[in-house]
């Protein structure tokens, strides 16, 4: 029998996120400060969303990470020689055709996200425009420790975006430690960061004039609605975008514009904030490139190349388990 060019698979069973999401906003709402993990915002609308942030004028990390793949994509597939290439956080795998053009064509891609609407969009549109390609998607969090599913070797594996920064930096070590143990000698990480530079331009970067930022921010609120019955309103909130100078990473985060309180009765709880209280959903860390060197060393990764864009705005490394 044929294997099917595309397979979706889904390791989280159903009910499993509402679950996640459960344990998430109990315990992070009842936190001082609040705080809710980034994943949230991605449901349809989000991954929507956050498509129409990498095209808007204030947020150049897609554009400095495009420019970076189109130059050394060539040198990306030379140096990994990979037969499969697994996607951490593919979103709409929009970049990845930069990278596919420089792989062979009869490869696996292997997307791995927490939005199936993403997945299923992006490998259908892949497999119509490339008719070698086998896609095996995975619904999984990159978080959870999963297995990578089996797959030719050597494989690369892609984390781009930078969305290796919205990990707090004790996450980020465990997640680069598990991703370097799961996989063999031979096979490479390619990692796009984004990098410090002007707080002028990181700030506008997450909070453009348009108020799309906001929107993907506040969309949050309408996953607890909608996945926890919570009684929030996103009129209620606003959105704030904040350079932390000391730990250099922007935080996204939404503050009551009165005091009020969320119901969420699958919790059979309320959460109360005071006017102008704050609920931190996102950090976007912001690296310098001995900085990463020094990061990727103590998680067990040799770099072998980091490219930047011409105006040094973002970086893709390309590293592989230290021996
Ligand atoms: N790689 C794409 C998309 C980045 S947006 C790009 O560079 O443009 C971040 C992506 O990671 C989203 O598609 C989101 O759904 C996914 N994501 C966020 N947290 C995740 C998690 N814990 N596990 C799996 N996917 C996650
Ligand atoms: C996915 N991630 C790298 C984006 C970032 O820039 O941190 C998410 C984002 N948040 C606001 N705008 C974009």
């Amino acid at each position: 029998m044929n294997t099917p060019r595309f397979s979706l698979t889904r390791s989280l069973p159903p009910g499993a996120t509402s679950a996640a999401l459960a344990a998430d906003v109990a315990r992070g709402l009842s936190r001082v400060p609040k705080e809710l993990p980034p994943r949230w915002f991605y449901d349809a609308r989000g991954s929507e969303l956050f498509e129409e942030i990498t095209g808007l004028p204030e947020y150049y990390p897609t554009r400095a990470e495009q420019e970076i793949l189109t130059r050394h994509a060539g040198d990306i597939a030379g140096l990994s020689g990979a037969g499969a290439l697994v996607e951490l956080g593919s979103g709409s795998s929009a970049k990845t055709r930069l990278l596919l053009d420089a792989l062979p064509e009869r490869l696996v891609y292997v997307p791995v996200d927490v939005s199936s609407s993403a997945l299923e969009a992006a490998g259908r549109a892949l497999l119509a425009e490339r008719p070698a390609l086998r896609v095996h998607a995975m619904v999984a969090d990159f978080l959870a420790g999963l297995p990578l599913p089996a797959s030719p070797s050597p494989r690369l594996v892609a984390f781009l975006g930078g969305t290796v920064g919205n990990l707090l930096p004790a996450e980020r070590a465990r997640f680069l430690t598990w991703l370097r143990t799961s996989l063999a000698p031979g096979d490479a990480l390619l990692l796009g960061t984004d990098l410090v530079k002007e707080p002028a331009v990181l700030v506008a970067a997450y909070d453009d004039a348009r108020g799309v930022t906001a929107e993907f921010n506040r969309n949050v609120l309408r996953v607890l609605a909608r996945e926890l019955d919570a009684d929030c309103d996103p009129a209620d909130f606003d959105h704030v975008a904040v350079w932390d100078a000391e730990r250099e990473w922007i935080e996204m985060r939404l503050r009551a514009r009165a005091a009020l309180s969320v119901k969420v009765p699958a919790l059979d709880a309320s959460f109360d904030f005071r006017a102008g209280e704050e609920l931190r959903t996102e950090v976007s860390a912001k690296f310098r490139p001995e900085g990463l060197r020094a990061e990727l060393a103590g998680s067990g990764w040799r770099l072998e190349r980091m490219w930047t864009d011409t105006r040094s705005r973002f970086a893709l490394s390309l590293a592989f388990p230290a021996p």
